[in-house]
């Protein structure tokens, strides 16, 4: 009976082995993730915004599909080993069904439209003279109250330059100057200009705004420096009304739920482009990742991941979750990572140790930055929560095509891509395993205010969608369809 009972013994170890070759490691989840299967996923955010009108935006039929394309992997595919649920939530959906500036000799100028853009008078605009505001490369061109004094935009189209402050803070002082509108003129010469948001909590604040490329502002400029008297047209026509959304949350079902490791990103775009940077490339190693942990147990640390809605309208879903964790939730978030934009085609790192070990050592530069309000991690950071973001960077030089139509596979750093997916999973595979290292969250006063301070913005948006929807019921009549 030897032979059966070695075989028993056999059987027996092997068993053991496959237990013990199945713990999660670092190493495991590097090599799990892979090129191909990163462009597979990207190939796939890219054709849903190519058959949905170029975009995976909030309130758009791309943004659905793209919730279902996530939700195919972690609900039907992965359901034995995650838990995954849909979590709702309402914002202001804003689109400019039309723009349309005229210059001083009946010429159509180039134009792009903000977010959140109020409509002009319809049909015909607002005609005006244009009244040339000073340029201050320094401070930002009327961003302060005194840049306004002397100027005489009343009644008038103010022509202002971009850059430095928010465009709704300009927009804010125009108004408070009797300007009727603003005409914006871009920084950078050319017509590939990043659409800036003027904030949901807005609506009903501004006066209505275009952005034209410098060289036509700058021509204006001259002219009415010349003293010559220019008149231009601005037409906008836009839609805001209460729309539902949707973050999605994946857990692993293994793990302490006490102790939650926790990697985010947005999966909605802008209006403008198929967003495969932003964020595809962030979604597309967050699935990546979810494919390769699924495969291994013994981790101590359940593992969650969060695909948020609306980000770009103003890290809506992020924040809307973290406003509706109790105490009791947050505290057991012991860690938080943001992935967002992380395939620029000239990237420039920003990450904290774990991320960073892992960068250096394949000769990747890495800068550190503070967090600022630029994406999901707002919330967290809020909650005291110890957090972490990787970011190859924004606009000229690292991503020219940033928040704009070529924002596609073309924008794509595959290295840089590659090599932060698998420093992510890297550092996730660690902290699901020890948290040593890891401070405890920052319970303080100030997180409480500015938490109080998040939940009353979800009040004012939703106060603000009302009065829109209200609003627009009257005036855009048939108009919702062509939406
Ligand atoms: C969103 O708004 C609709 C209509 O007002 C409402 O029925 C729904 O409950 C809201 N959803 C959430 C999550 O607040």
């Amino acid at each position: 009976m030897k032979v059966p009972g070695t075989a028993a013994a056999a059987l027996l170890l092997s068993a053991t082995a496959i237990a013990t070759n199945n713990l999660l490691t670092a190493d495991k989840l590097e090599v799990d993730i892979k090129t191909e299967e990163l462009q597979n996923v990207l190939w796939n955010l890219n054709k849903i915004a190519t058959d949905n009108g170029g975009n995976r935006a909030f309130g758009e039929p791309g943004y659905k599909a793209s919730l279902d394309f996530i939700l195919e992997r972690a609900q039907t595919r992965f359901h034995r080993e995650m838990d995954t649920f849909v979590q709702p939530f309402n914002h202001t959906y804003d689109k400019t069904l039309e723009i349309k500036v005229t210059g001083p000799e009946g010429e159509d100028v180039f134009v792009v439209s903000p977010m959140y853009n109020p409509a002009t008078p319809l049909p015909g605009g607002i005609t005006a003279r244009l009244a040339d505001t000073p340029v201050d490369d320094q401070r930002g061109s009327g961003c302060f109250p005194d840049q306004w004094q002397g100027v005489d935009v009343t009644g008038k189209l103010a022509l202002v330059k971009r850059g430095a402050c928010a465009v709704a803070i300009k927009l804010t002082l125009a108004k408070e100057h009797g300007a009727l509108g603003v005409i914006l003129y871009n920084e950078e010469p050319g017509t590939a200009i990043a659409v800036p948001t003027l904030g949901a909590e807005n609506i009903g604040l501004l006066v209505p705004a275009a952005i034209i490329p410098l060289e036509v502002g700058e021509g204006w400029k001259t002219r009415l420096a010349a003293g010559e008297d220019l008149t231009a047209t601005l037409l906008v026509d836009a839609v805001s009304e209460t729309r539902e959304t949707w973050n999605i949350i994946s857990e692993t079902k293994q793990g302490d739920p006490n102790k939650v490791i926790m990697l985010g990103a947005h999966l909605d775009s802008v209006q403008q482009g198929p967003g495969i940077n932003d964020d595809g490339s962030g979604t597309a190693a967050l699935l990546e990742i979810m494919g390769s942990v699924k495969q291994y147990d013994g981790f101590s640390h359940k593992i969650r991941f969060a695909w948020w809605g609306a980000e770009e309208s103003g890290l809506v879903g992020s924040l809307y979750y973290t406003s509706q964790l109790s105490e009791n939730e947050a505290d057991k978030i012991k860690y938080y990572f943001n992935y967002d934009m992380i395939g620029s085609p000239e990237p420039d790192g920003i990450g904290p140790q774990l991320l960073e070990e892992y960068l250096v050592s394949k000769g990747k530069p890495v800068t550190h930055g503070g967090f600022g309000t630029g994406s999901d991690f707002v919330g967290f950071v809020e909650l005291g929560i110890p957090t972490a973001a990787l970011h190859t960077g924004a606009g000229a030089p690292f991503d020219a095509c940033y928040h704009q139509a070529c924002d596609d596979l073309d924008n794509i750093h595959w290295e840089a891509l590659t090599v932060n997916a698998r420093a992510a999973a890297r550092a996730l595979a660690n902290l699901a395993n020890s948290l040593e290292g890891v401070p405890a969250r920052q319970k303080t006063s100030l997180n409480r205010r500015t938490r109080r301070g998040v939940i009353q913005s979800f009040q004012k948006w939703a106060a603000v969608a009302e009065e829109a929807s209200h609003g627009h019921t009257c005036s855009h009549k048939g108009k919702k369809q062509r939406v």
